[in-house]
């Protein structure tokens, strides 16, 4: 069987779906890997490492994934690279589906079986085929470096002959997966570091990696976290009270990081143009939710701005500037998600639509589209 990795086109993507390390393993699975020139090149993993791992090397989205039977990639195909995928392929990527259901209807149509990576259940048996945590993990430790960069002053404390220096008060908002990495990797910096959730659960990780939690306690926020662990959207009674809590704390912080989102909601804003005015010129607000619609009002997505003397950083694709570390993690979670799909006898795909890890990520099978999540009548 063929495995595919082509190049990623999108615009600023710099991971691959593989890594030389993964690339033996899944020949050890008797696939053929089969990999696009330069695929590696933004993750500083040139062709030549492919080739030694056993890859071969194709030139072209067509040569590539010509009779691929299984095709890797970080995001969606596009229109070219789709086209050339034949009926019955596996498809396994980060497809964004609730974001793009039209997808899933020209997946289905073509016949492609496609799974999308960020919607493999959180529960034990998948933690290593979890992509949202490995890449999440990476942007929040990113988004504290982006903004000591772009902050123009020190992070630890520091004492020096000609005087000492104050340590820089860095605020996390949402803590998740990518505001724990952040809070850690403050706090290694020197930081002080205060964090908060609204989910009470976090308390004891916040405080555990040294730093001081805030959250507005309610009847409300005793339930704000769903059976899957994450939160809820809350009740206008509630945002009211947080945003009162986060303007008298927002004005002494020199950093905020913010990483707060809803599954398959709008992020919600937890940082007004008045909060920012209250801040001190020069402080530095990280949106690291920016795509999701922000946490700041005037984060704008790509862009780095300076409003009210305070500078709102709205990268996107934050995972990607790491990109070596964040495809070496990823290549490692897909080759977690096929691995016990392919049958160690016969080397053949075997894919047990009655798992939960599959009925998780599934999207199209057999020319239809299949996951609850899109809806019904998409076929
Ligand atoms: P996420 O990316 O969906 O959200 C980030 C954080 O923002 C969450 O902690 C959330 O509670 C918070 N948030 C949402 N609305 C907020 C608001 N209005 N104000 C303040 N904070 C707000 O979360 P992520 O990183 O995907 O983690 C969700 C949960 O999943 C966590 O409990 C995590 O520990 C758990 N998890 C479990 C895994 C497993 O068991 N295999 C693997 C990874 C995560």
């Amino acid at each position: 069987m063929k495995l595919a990795i082509p190049r990623e086109t999108a615009e600023g993507e710099a991971r691959v779906a593989a890594s030389p390390e993964t690339v033996k393993k899944l020949i050890a699975l008797g696939l053929d890997v089969v990999v696009e020139a330069g695929a590696g090149a933004g993750a500083s993993l040139a062709d030549d490492l492919y080739k030694a791992a056993g890859a071969a090397i194709a030139t072209g989205a067509a040569e590539v994934l010509a009779d691929a039977d299984i095709v890797f990639k970080v995001q969606r195909p596009d229109h070219d690279q789709l086209g050339h995928m034949k009926r019955g392929a596996v498809l396994v990527a980060m497809l964004d589906p609730l974001n793009r259901s039209g997808d899933a209807k020209a997946y289905a149509a073509q016949g492609i079986a496609a799974f999308a990576m960020e919607l493999v259940p959180r529960i034990t048996r998948a933690q290593a085929m979890d992509v949202v945590s490995s890449q999440s993990n990476l942007a929040g430790y990113r988004s504290v470096l982006d903004a000591a960069h772009e902050f123009r002053r020190i992070m630890p404390m520091m004492m020096t002959a000609a005087g000492s220096m104050a340590p820089a008060r860095v605020f996390v908002m949402g803590v998740g997966v990518a505001g724990l990495q952040a809070i850690a990797t403050a706090r290694r910096l020197g930081a002080v570091v205060l964090a908060t959730d609204v989910r009470p659960a976090t308390k004891e990780q916040v405080e555990s990696l040294g730093a001081k939690f805030v959250m507005v306690e309610t009847e409300e926020s005793r339930e704000a976290e769903t059976a899957a662990g994450y939160a809820k959207e809350m009740s206008e009674d509630y945002q009211r009270q947080q945003a009162a809590l986060i303007a008298e704390t927002i004005a002494n912080q020199d950093i905020v990081i913010t990483t707060a989102l809803i599954p398959g909601r709008p992020a919600p804003e937890l940082i007004s143009e008045e909060m920012v005015k209250s801040m001190r010129p020069g402080s530095v607000i990280n949106d690291l939710a920016v795509e999701a619609g922000g946490n700041c009002a005037l984060s704008e997505p790509g862009l780095v701005v300076v409003r009210h003397g305070v500078t709102i950083i709205g990268h996107v694709n934050v995972p990607s500037l790491v990109a070596a570390d964040a495809s070496h993690l990823y290549a490692r979670n897909l080759l977690a998600f096929l691995t016990p799909l392919i049958d160690q006898q016969t080397g053949a795909l075997d894919i047990d639509w009655d798992d939960e890890i599959i009925k998780g990520t599934g999207l199209t099978r057999d020319g239809a589209v299949v996951h609850p999540q899109l809806s019904e009548g998409e076929a």
